[in-house]
């Protein structure tokens, strides 16, 4: 792919976090690069993309984001291949998703030549972070949050896109166990569950900490109306195996769109594993599971890549999965790491080189 032109002003960091940094210790999302990506939107354009080194905003405290949430986001990841090479997965569809959740929260969309111009400065500038082996990769995080000054409730005319990254290893250090929501809602009929907008995974906090009080780490949020139907969880999309058929709910306006997701439907279907994407009932999988016909549940998406749950809840009682040592789960996460990673050919051409 071409790389872009579009200039970036580039201001380099005079010292590196780098040497301070255990690689072999990571929790997600808590150490971060050296630079950021930042780009202002204001007289109703966006402005020369600038990476400066990491560190805090000054913000007006009256911005739009902190009263009205006018704020959405976006995850990646680069990885390194065994000759030093870098690679994304899939960028054009993380570009293309953060812009349709910018339209929904009435966000300007970003210009596709600065995000890649900065993304991959960026990754130039903090290459040393991406290290290699399968589980090591930088996890990207694109935002847009509105800046402007003032507590009106409408749209801000200024914004900052900004890029922040952090050296990543697995995302959910044990097992996971999820609930099945009987009470709480993600998202309702024409509203923003689709998007990647920051309100709707700060309401998910709550409830999440409920289960966590009976020993669950997710929820499996059901739709909003009848609390039949399985969607997805707060942190991933979700497959079910019931017997050898993979299951999984259709995209809609409350269920995020998400790219590992959509790649496991395309690796099913090139595998010929048994797939049906359609509304999933808690009744199914209860019942799968009290028969021994669910052999799997497992969520997908970029920061927990694939990852099999061990066990759910549902009205007051706990299920167990069996340990397989066949998974789909397993399957999947080899197929999927090997493309990225650089070891397995790119047939779907989702390979993205930074260079
Ligand atoms: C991602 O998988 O990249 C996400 O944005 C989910 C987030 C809750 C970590």
């Amino acid at each position: 792919m071409k790389t872009s032109t579009t200039p970036v002003d580039i201001q380099k960091a005079a010292t590196s976090k780098i040497e301070n940094t255990d690689f072999n210790n990571l929790a997600f999302g808590q150490v971060f690069t050296d630079h950021m990506m930042i780009c202002d939107y204001k007289d109703g354009a966006w402005q020369t993309p600038k990476i400066q080194p990491y560190g805090p905003l000054e913000m007006d405290p009256s911005a739009r984001v902190f009263h009205y949430g006018q704020a959405v986001f976006e995850g990646m990841k680069a990885f390194k291949d065994e000759e030093d090479r870098i690679w994304l997965f899939r960028p054009e569809d993380n570009f293309e998703r953060i812009n349709k959740s910018s339209e929904r929260l009435a966000i300007p969309a970003f210009p596709k030549e600065f995000f890649f111009a900065g993304l991959e400065e960026l990754l130039k500038l903090e290459k040393d972070w991406i290290k290699k082996g399968f589980g090591n990769s930088l996890y990207i995080r694109p935002f847009v949050i509105a800046t402007e000054a003032g507590v009106s409730a409408a749209p801000a005319k200024e914004y900052k896109f900004m890029i922040i990254c952090s050296p990543a290893q697995a995302y959910y250090s044990g097992e996971v166990r999820v609930k099945f929501s009987e009470e709480y809602s993600r998202a309702a009929d024409g509203g923003v569950g689709f998007a990647k907008a920051a309100g709707n995974y700060a309401a998910q906090f709550y409830p999440t900490n409920l289960a966590k009080d009976e020993g669950f780490q997710q929820i499996i949020w059901t739709d909003a109306n009848t609390h039949e139907y399985l969607e997805e969880a707060g942190t991933m999309n979700i497959f079910f195996r019931v017997g050898d058929k993979l299951i999984t709910a259709p995209t809609s306006d409350r269920i995020l769109d998400g790219v590992t997701r959509k790649s496991i439907i395309a690796l099913a279907k090139e595998f010929n594993i048994d797939l049906e994407v359609r509304r999933v009932s808690v009744k199914e999988i209860v019942e799968a599971a009290k028969s021994g016909d669910l052999k799997e549940i497992f969520g997908s998406g970029t920061a927990t890549v694939i990852n099999p749950i061990v066990g759910f809840g549902h009205a007051g009682k706990k299920y167990d999965l069996p340990k397989l040592e066949d998974s789909y789960a397993g399957f999947f996460k080899d197929k999927l790491t090997k493309i990225q990673y650089n070891q397995a050919a790119d047939k779907f051409n989702w390979r993205y080189q930074v260079k």
